[in-house]
């Protein structure tokens, strides 16, 4: 059932603000503000490394769930995409774990690279969305993502789902490790916290402004998406939710790859979607800006308060998001990510839910 919603995809980017709520009541005690039992289900003390392995929308939370293991909890990672990795014969250490992110749970590459981990004797950790699937079945613990049934071939809510379990688990991990005080824990904690109340008042915010961008954009035949630390990752879920449902190609780029190449492509037809929250990535981001700024590229910044208000640069659009702790700032910056590629598909006329060539479970190779 759609409810008030033109399609799936519409009611779960905006189910999210509640979907996280769930997450964070099984994930956090927010009377102790430390992060629960469910997230610390696998020890991480002695681990010397974790892998992850993942395909699509949920390889891209795992880069994200890298960026905070080594952050948070100073944990070597490497994350990979499934149909890589299973192929890879990776040498493991038996005492290292391996965590596979899944909406369904039964993706065949993503089970491959499972077994195989299984085989060298690792701790496997099933970051997933359907507890009785196999993948879950197949793992010593299961983080249940807890964002209910995801019907839009397009992940959404599945994502920050999966991006809020990873960050409760790195926090947990931090602890764990020695390298979080029981202050840091809480004041991480704290931010998680704030997630629900935040998406709700962006998903209110932003909508007009991804209308109107959404009518720019369906009529460009290429999009470039940009950032650095976690808003990298999330450029190529960005990329790929639009590419994937508008069918308007775009890619992902680490900001700081531009002058390496992709530059030659900027021009006043291809837009350029920076993500540049104000964090200690913002004046590097900035200055790739002003590169495409300088060639004509047209620059659509979203950014929050603080970000806003340091950089004058002349853009064709500037979403200003509150400034908020640098732990959820992919969370939030989703938001407009989804709605802008689902409006630009909208606008488009193509079938949101169920994309061409695309299927929900990707059971095959
Ligand atoms: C993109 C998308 C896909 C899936 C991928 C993995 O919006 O939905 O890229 O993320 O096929 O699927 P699961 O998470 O079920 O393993």
């Amino acid at each position: 059932d759609k409810g008030n919603h033109r399609h799936f995809m519409e009611k779960e980017i905006y189910e999210q603000p509640e979907v996280i709520s769930h997450a964070l009541s099984a994930y956090i005690d927010f009377i102790g503000n430390k992060v629960s039992p469910a997230a610390t289900a696998i020890d991480f003390s002695g681990v010397p490394s974790l892998a992850i392995s993942a395909c699509g929308t949920a390889y891209l939370a795992g880069v994200i769930g890298k960026y905070w293991f080594e952050r948070y909890a100073r944990l070597p990672v490497e994350a990979d995409v499934a149909s890589e990795f299973r192929y890879r014969n990776i040498p493991l250490p038996k005492e290292a774990a391996a965590f596979f992110i899944s909406q369904s749970g039964e993706t065949a590459d993503t089970l491959a690279s499972l077994r195989y981990c299984r085989e060298q004797g690792l701790t496997i950790g099933a970051v997933v969305n359907t507890r009785e699937s196999t993948i879950a079945r197949e793992s010593d613990a299961i983080f249940p993502i807890l964002a209910g049934p995801e019907i839009g071939v397009a992940s959404t809510k599945a994502f920050t789902c999966q991006l809020t379990v990873l960050a409760a688990m790195a926090i947990g991990a931090g602890r764990m490790r020695g390298v979080l005080s029981e202050a840091e824990e809480q004041a991480l904690v704290r931010h998680l916290a704030e997630m629900p109340r935040l998406m709700a008042s962006v998903l209110r915010s932003v909508q007009p402004q991804m209308e109107g961008l959404a009518r720019e954009l369906s009529r460009c035949r290429d999009v470039l998406y940009l950032g650095r630390g976690t808003s990298y990752p999330l450029a190529m879920e960005g990329a790929l939710k639009l590419k994937e449902i508008s069918y308007i190609h775009a890619e992902g780029y680490a900001a700081g790859e531009l002058k390496h190449g992709p530059i030659a492509l900027i021009d006043e037809n291809m837009p350029v979607i920076v993500i540049a929250p104000y964090d200690r990535f913002f004046e590097k981001t900035v200055s790739n800006m002003q590169e495409v700024a300088a060639r004509g590229g047209k620059i659509v910044f979203i950014t929050d308060e603080k970000g806003a208000s340091a950089c004058d640069l002349a853009t064709l659009a500037t979403i200003v998001l509150p400034s908020v702790d640098e732990l959820i700032q992919p969370m939030i910056f989703s938001l407009p990510i989804q709605l802008l590629a689902y409006h630009t598909a909208v606008f488009m006329g193509t079938d949101v839910d169920q994309p061409r060539n695309l299927a929900k479970s990707v059971t095959v190779e």
